[in-house]
């Protein structure tokens, strides 16, 4: 392997820019090759940011001028592609979540674990330095054990009517960074109970999924994790976090998107809405989830969310879907 990792970037669209750009100004690692079947998007992203296009993922996973590859193709591209980097001995970083099909995951299972190489999955969330620091302080003991832990994730309006066909779904799609989050907090999910309604989304309704839900979810160590979704928000993309002890609350507030407020006649200290994306809230945490990943390939030593953990909060959406449709509490015991 040579100093710097050389890193093969699959999949060119939304969140495959946002990895090229941070493989490109990282120090330690340099975008070598660029995959995407629609060409013309590879070779604008290898133009700006290094490497040699091509429309064929398999053909990136064999270049030998790659050591590592990430995954941000479309969700029903991860697995065969996951599998080629096993093959080959590859490491890998795959974006969430892993399949849409439970039994497809799986199946990989077994692969995974013989693995020489890692495979780590994109949850990003983990990385936010406000959230990684909450963790760090949950960790240190400062409000002790945490007994209630309460997400709030709402995107500023709904993805487009073509996402929404091939999503899997608000709980595989949207809710499951909330639910890799609760595990990143309070550790296994014993009991998911899910209600969602479709209420503003005309495409969410037509392909029978949610734009609007809510999850109350048991930890094994009885802790409670409430999570309330919504795919719009007028004020902006809404995430917050609130970790709540016996020794006090840890939270993470909003990013507003400019530091400067108004007061006038009809408002006081008013900020503009929150920052509009997903792209820009955590601008930092992919940034540190490319760190991790790159550290995990140098030290051997897993950092980055693992496979287990893509599909332990898998587990966790499959159940919460089953909830939603049963009007039932659904242990994750009872998933796969
Ligand atoms: N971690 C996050 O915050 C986050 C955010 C957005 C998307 N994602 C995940 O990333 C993945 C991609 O999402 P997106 O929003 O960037 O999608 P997108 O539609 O914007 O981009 C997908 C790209 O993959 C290309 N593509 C299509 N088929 C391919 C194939 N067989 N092999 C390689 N490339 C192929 C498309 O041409 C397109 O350029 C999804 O799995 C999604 O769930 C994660």
């Amino acid at each position: 392997m040579s100093s710097v990792l050389r890193i093969a970037l699959i999949g060119t669209g939304r969140i495959g820019k946002v990895h090229a750009s941070n493989i490109a100004s990282c120090a330690e690692t340099e975008l070598t090759v660029v995959a995407d079947p629609m060409v013309e998007s590879a070779q604008d992203v290898a133009r700006r940011f290094g490497g040699t296009a091509t429309a064929d993922p398999l053909a990136a996973v064999d270049s030998e001028l790659v050591d590592a590859v990430v995954v941000a193709s479309p969700t029903p591209t991860h697995i065969e592609l996951i599998e080629a980097c096993i093959d080959r001995g590859i490491p890998v970083l795959s974006e969430k979540p892993i399949d849409l099909d439970m039994g497809r995951v799986e199946a990989l299972r077994p692969r995974v674990e013989r693995a020489t190489s890692p495979v780590a999955i994109g949850f990003n969330q983990r990385f936010d330095p406000a959230i990684a620091e909450v963790h760090r302080r949950v960790g240190a003991g400062e409000i002790g054990p945490i007994e209630h832990l309460a997400i709030t994730s709402r995107d500023p309006g709904p993805p487009p009517p073509a996402y929404i066909a091939v999503s899997g779904g608000i709980f595989r799609d949207m809710t499951i960074h909330d639910f890799d989050l609760a595990r990143f907090f309070v550790g296994e999910i014993k009991e998911v109970t899910a209600v969602g309604s479709c209420l503003f989304d005309l495409s969410a309704r037509e392909h029978d999924d949610f734009d609007t839900a809510a999850v109350t979810l048991k930890a094994r160590t009885g802790a409670i994790v409430t999570i309330t979704n919504s795919r719009h928000s007028a004020y902006g993309y809404d995430q917050r976090i609130e970790a709540f002890g016996g020794g006090g609350l840890l939270s993470v507030e909003n990013v507003p998107a400019s530091h400067v407020t108004v007061s006038n006649s009809s408002q006081a200290a008013a900020h503009r809405p929150y920052v509009e994306q997903f792209l820009e809230r955590y601008a930092r945490a992919y940034a540190n989830e490319l760190d991790a990943f790159v550290a995990w390939v140098r030290t051997g030593e897993s950092s980055s969310p693992t496979f287990e953990d893509g599909r332990a909060a898998q587990v966790i959406a499959e159940a919460a879907l089953r909830s939603a449709r049963a009007g039932r509490t659904v242990n994750t015991d009872e998933i796969s």
